[in-house]
């Protein structure tokens, strides 16, 4: 039931999936509130920024993004109009009442655990003139109580399976904004990934922190794992792609590697973290396991599924890291061979127990490693790439691109493509001969449909 309700709301996410699949959810509690999306923030009556806190950088973009904020919300007011700002996800989990000691006009500062009660926060903010702040972790399900129907915007959806971590890595500030695991209950899931697919969702992404570490409520009260779901969900209709993310090592069960041999809707690609190469910082770093054990780990999934694509997420500089450290992680790279990954120069954290070793590797150092390392990533994805030029492949569309007749797809290996057709692509699979390719992308021609 939609309420009549002239306002309308600018939403910005910054971080990982799970923020976008967060803000798709508050999206869908604010629909049903009457509430209209604007992309003009001078034109929001709300305006929500879901932040991440993981690096320096990101967080200090939120401040920035509030400072040009207050400006427009102190323009709207003498024109007689009152916006509400509100700060969510996980740098409002972590800084809490600094937020609005920082910046006062911020309203609303909403934690990631607390987003069912979005709706009446932002009725209170609306006339308090006190700032409210709510970063409880409370232990039911925080979407639950929204009820607000699921919608798509594109043939590839976003389901959150799992929430929080337990492992604290030294860097990483996940265990504190995003608190303890937390499975959602396969009949939940179910439910969820069927509205999904009758909404026009032809891939479904399921997500967590630490995917591979999903234990959910089954039926009958037995606990199931992430194989098991993903088995279930692959036999609902109109579901054809089942990918999901972010995984860690330490929970890639053999059920898990034969899934990707058995399943034909689990799509060959697995964005695997290692962060470093070498074990003493494996060890700095509380992975919990070493390389060699990484390196035995792919062969495994490699056995079980040859083609593959692998991916991973390095952090270079970590306090304590030498020249000999980052070349075990060069090594290891060239070792493995990757489709893609994510690098980054390690930042410190506030809070976490790698930010006050004292030994921090310099910046200029980091830099130098880190364009090291992402000269070797480049030249194996555009290898990788090159790969699939000539061959056929079934590309899911999942969008009209910039030129008439374009579309935009994804390979299983989630490889970006292009390729032009009639009329609307969006949502079906063809086949698609590569024709070029790309460092980040391919162009093809669609042989059938
Ligand atoms: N759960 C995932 C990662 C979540 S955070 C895992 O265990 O791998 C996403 C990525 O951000 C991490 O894999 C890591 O590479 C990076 N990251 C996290 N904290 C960081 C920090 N303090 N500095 C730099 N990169 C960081
Ligand atoms: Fe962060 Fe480590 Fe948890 Fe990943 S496993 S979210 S890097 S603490
Ligand atoms: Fe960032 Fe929070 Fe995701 S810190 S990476 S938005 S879990």
């Amino acid at each position: 039931m939609q309420r009549a309700n002239p306002k309308s709301y600018f939403l910005k996410t910054f971080g990982c999936q799970m923020n976008v699949y967060d803000s798709e959810r508050m999206a869908e509690a604010l629909a049903r509130d009457g509430y209209s999306e604007t992309d003009d923030v001078a034109k929001a009556d709300l305006v929500i920024l879901n932040t991440c806190h993981i690096r320096e950088k990101a967080a200090e973009k939120v401040y920035s993004d509030l400072g040009r904020i207050r400006v427009i919300k102190d323009a709207r007011k003498r024109d007689g109009k009152e916006t509400v700002i509100a700060v969510a996800g996980c740098v409002a989990q972590a800084e809490g009442p600094e937020i609005t000691a920082r910046q006062p006009a911020v309203d609303l500062v909403i934690g990631p655990q607390s987003y069912h009660r979005l709706p009446e926060l932002i009725a209170r903010a609306e006339t308090n003139s006190e700032s409210i702040v709510e970063t409880e972790f409370p232990g039911d399900e925080k979407f639950a109580a929204m009820k607000a129907p699921r919608r798509v915007s594109s043939p590839s959806a976003f389901l959150t399976v799992q929430e929080g971590c337990d492992k604290f890595c030294t860097f990483c500030v996940v265990p504190y904004t995003r608190g303890a695991e937390f499975s959602r209950p396969v009949s939940k899931l179910e439910a969820e990934a069927r509205e999904l697919a009758a909404a026009g969702a032809k891939e479904l992404v399921l997500l967590g922190q630490n995917v591979n570490a999903y234990h959910g409520e089954g039926p009958v009260g037995r606990t199931v794992g992430l194989a098991e779901l993903i088995r279930r969900l692959a036999e609902i209709d109109g579901i054809e792609r089942i990918r999901y993310m972010t995984s860690h090592p330490r929970d890639m069960s053999d059920d898990l590697i034969a899934a990707h041999a058995e399943v034909p809707q689990l799509m060959p690609f697995l964005h695997l973290p290692i962060q470093s190469g070498s074990d003493r910082m494996l060890a700095a770093m509380n992975r919990k396991h070493r390389a060699a054990e990484y390196v035995d780990l792919i062969a495994r999934v490699r056995e079980a599924r040859p083609d593959i694509a692998l991916s991973s997420d390095f952090i270079v500089g970590f306090p304590g890291e030498t020249d000999e450290d980052a070349e075990e992680t060069i090594a290891l790279v060239k070792a493995v061979g990757f489709a893609q990954a994510f690098s980054f120069k390690y930042s410190p954290r506030p809070g976490t127990p790698a930010a006050g070793i004292e030994v921090q590797v310099p910046e200029d150092v980091k830099a130098e490693r880190l364009q090291r390392l992402q000269a070797l990533l480049e030249e194996q994805q555009l290898a990788f790439n090159s790969q699939v030029l000539g061959n056929t492949i079934p590309v899911l569309f999942e969008r009209r691109g910039r030129e008439p007749g374009e579309f935009v797809g994804r390979t299983p290996y989630l490889q970006l493509i292009y390729a032009a057709g009639d009329g609307d692509l969006t949502g079906q699979t063809a086949d698609v001969k590569v024709t070029e390719t790309r460092r980040v992308s391919l162009s093809g021609v669609i042989s059938a449909a």
